[in-house]
């Protein structure tokens, strides 16, 4: 068996791609732009096994992806390639448009014409929306995308899933509800809020933090994509959450009484535009189908993850240099 991986240097692309490597024989081609958030240090213990290839390439660019697809003749593709933060997407939306919308839509048109014989979309739970309580979103929910990134995984689900209507390509499409664990880059909630308080840095909560989120480790969502790959039905959709919602809040309360930090490092800052208020999902479809449920609990994955960024200082510090301070000072100067 050899997969194509998109964007498999970033965070859950790259636990994918060492979960592979590891458990299986299969061979592994990785294609990744390598943005700010693409690092090949995430894929230092794969780099240099036979089995294992790193390509860098845009997924936008018709002619690499065209002729990477038909060289290497893949029996899968899956592919996590995005531009993956709600709030770059709203400072910059063009790239989100640029590689989600029309990066999807030339790696479906690159699996067309060689024939792949699966493509494996990765999605994710924010395309259904705000949702009261209690309501879960199951696979049929109404798409209600409230950020340019939540739109364009939207579109791209759309784009995927007609592939199968209009040319029975075998695409199946994963929504997963918000990953975290280890090499994730300090943009997102848990990671950023751990950095910063293994710092003694303010924890920056958006609004008055009592946003819901589905906390899923990000290897659990990992072998819930294995298990669509291998027994997901063609045309259909399978959400994987991590079956632990919790408000923004709790989840910091958690960190820092785990990292040893005092709340006083809570700072309220302006809300996120658009912030979605609650996302909630219903798995009991891959469950039915597959047997994957999660298997991490989210106290112990919350743990090992800040013994993670503990043991990995040196990695925080060269991701947060160059480009991640423009960013952060663009997303939270004007927010205090
Ligand atoms: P990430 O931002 O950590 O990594 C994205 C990777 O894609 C990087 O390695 C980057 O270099 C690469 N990339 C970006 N643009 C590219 C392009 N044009 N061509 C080739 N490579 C490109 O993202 P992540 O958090 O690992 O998310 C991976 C996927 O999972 C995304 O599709 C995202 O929408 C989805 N998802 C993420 C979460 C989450 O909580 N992080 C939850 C559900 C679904
Ligand atoms: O639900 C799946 C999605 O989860 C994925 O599709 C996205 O790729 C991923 O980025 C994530 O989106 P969120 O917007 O939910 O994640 P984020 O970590 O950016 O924010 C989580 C919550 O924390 C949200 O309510 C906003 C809040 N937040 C976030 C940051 C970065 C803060 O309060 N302060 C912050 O500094």
């Amino acid at each position: 068996m050899k997969i194509l991986v998109t964007g498999g240097a970033g965070f859950i692309g790259s636990a994918f791609v060492r979960l592979v490597m590891a458990e299986t024989g299969w061979e592994v081609v990785n294609l990744d732009k390598l943005t700010y958030a693409g690092n090949l240090e995430n894929l230092a213990e794969v780099e240099s096994s036979g089995r294992y290839r790193f390509v860098q390439g845009d997924i936008a660019d018709q002619a690499a992806v065209g002729a990477l697809v038909a060289e290497t003749k893949p029996d899968a593709i899956v592919h996590f390639a995005a531009e993956s933060h709600v709030d770059r997407s709203i400072i910059s939306p063009e790239p989100v448009i640029q590689t989600n919308l029309l990066g999807t839509f030339r790696l479906l048109e690159a699996a067309r014409l060689n024939n792949v014989p699966r493509f494996v979309h990765v999605s994710t739970d924010e395309v259904y929306g705000s949702l009261p309580a209690p309501e879960e979103a199951t696979e049929k929910f109404p798409l209600q995308p409230s950020s340019p990134y939540s739109a364009s995984k939207a579109g791209s689900d759309m784009l995927a899933l007609s592939y199968f209507v209009t040319f029975r390509m075998p695409v199946v499409v994963t929504r997963a509800s918000n990953n975290y664990g280890p090499y994730q880059f300090p943009e997102k909630l848990i990671p950023l809020m751990i950095a910063n308080a293994l710092e003694d840095r303010p924890l920056p909560v958006y609004g008055d933090g009592m946003q819901i989120r589905d906390w899923l480790y990000v290897d659990d969502h990992c072998r819930g994509i294995l298990a669509v790959l291998d027994k997901g039905r063609a045309g259909e959709i399978y959400n994987i959450g991590g079956n632990r919602s919790l408000p923004n809040l709790d989840v910091i309360h958690k960190l820092l009484a785990l990292a040893g930090k005092p709340e006083s490092l809570i700072q309220y800052v302006k809300d996120r535009p658009g912030h979605d208020r609650r996302y909630a999902l219903s798995s009991e479809k891959i469950l039915r189908e597959t047997g994957w449920r999660p298997k991490v609990d989210f106290e112990t994955g919350l743990a090992r993850t800040i013994d993670w960024y503990r043991a990995n200082a040196p990695w925080v510090a060269r991701v947060r240099s160059g480009e991640y301070r423009n960013y952060y000072e663009r997303n939270y100067a004007n927010r205090v």
